[in-house]
């Protein structure tokens, strides 16, 4: 597919292009916690690591103009950001063979990712899957099969325009790379700015959701990454985490900047569960 202009920008050519946000549904998403967390970002840092990308709110929002390293475990994941950086037209010129239909979804699901050889086919199918899929989220089984059933909307799969300007941020991240997050963090240097926005600690609930790659994250995990944030802080490392409001939590930070913000929840069905508070944590002061 060749990156035309869109209706609207041939009708009025003035007209902006989007600015990039993520084109991913992604449990855990911090799209709607951005106005929290952007008093909070240092001034001054201008190199970011971000170790648990997920979706990219945090990313798209921040990366502008910053040296910015992003990373995830989940390498279906951290491909299809690398496919879309290099080539957006060419995935959307798969999506565009893909029928929206049950059939053509079953077919896609059951073809394991490690299996296809090419980036820009695992990026369609995985972007096919997480538009056309129940409540549009991603989540794998141990096997690393993805296992979200059919959703049968009627919606469109992407959005070009969205998926242009998301190339064109991707195109200026420095680093891209699948990694978990003990080797990424130990790269980050002196003078950096961490966000970590890991798999939050079972709260219950949508809290509990945990499948983003065939390996839950538990709580020795929470332990390792506790211990690993008081290292950075030890290295002269500014970072900014996020997590459930929980004893267990609040105990591996104390002794740091606690903050209690609103979350809404998009992932439990049980709607009296989506207004919960969540942490958001931070070894500096945000008004220094
Ligand atoms: C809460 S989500 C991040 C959500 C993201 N901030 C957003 O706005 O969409 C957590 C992410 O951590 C990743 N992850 C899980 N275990 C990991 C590990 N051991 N190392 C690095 N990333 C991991 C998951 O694949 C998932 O994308």
């Amino acid at each position: 597919m060749k990156s035309l202009s869109s209706p609207a920008q041939l009708l009025f050519p003035g007209i902006e292009t989007p600015r990039s946000s993520p084109f991913l549904k992604w449990a855990g998403g911090k799209g709607a916690l951005l106005k929290d967390l952007r008093p909070l970002v240092p001034a001054g840092c201008s190199v970011f690591f971000e170790p648990f990308v997920g979706g990219g709110s945090f990313m798209f929002e921040f990366s502008e103009g910053r040296e910015y390293h992003m990373y995830d475990a989940n390498n279906w994941l951290i491909d299809t950001y690398t496919a879309v950086a290099k080539n957006w037209e060419y995935v959307a010129e798969i999506i565009d063979t893909m029928p929206c239909s049950r059939d053509h979804f079953l077919k896609v699901r059951a073809v394991h990712p490690d299996s296809v050889e090419s980036i820009y086919e695992k990026a369609a199918n995985l972007i096919y899957l997480n538009k056309t899929c129940f409540r549009g989220l991603f989540r794998v089984n141990k096997k690393g099969f993805f296992n979200v059933p059919y959703g049968n909307y009627d919606r469109r799969v992407y959005d070009p325009e969205l998926l242009k300007a998301c190339s064109v941020a991707l195109g200026k991240i420095h680093t891209i790379s699948c990694q978990d997050y003990r080797r990424s963090l130990a790269s980050v240097k002196p003078g950096s700015f961490v966000y970590l926005d890991p798999p939050y600690f079972k709260a219950g609930g949508y809290s509990d959701f945990n499948r983003y790659t065939a390996s839950k994250f538990e709580l020795g995990d929470q332990i390792e990454l506790a211990a690993i944030c008081n290292e950075l802080s030890e290295r002269g490392v500014k970072w900014l985490l996020s997590n459930s409001d929980t004893t267990t939590i609040k105990c591996l930070y104390s002794g740091y900047r606690v903050v209690e913000v609103d979350a809404r929840r998009e992932i439990n069905l049980s709607s009296q569960n989506r207004d919960i508070k969540e942490l958001v944590i931070m070894n500096y002061n945000p008004h220094d």
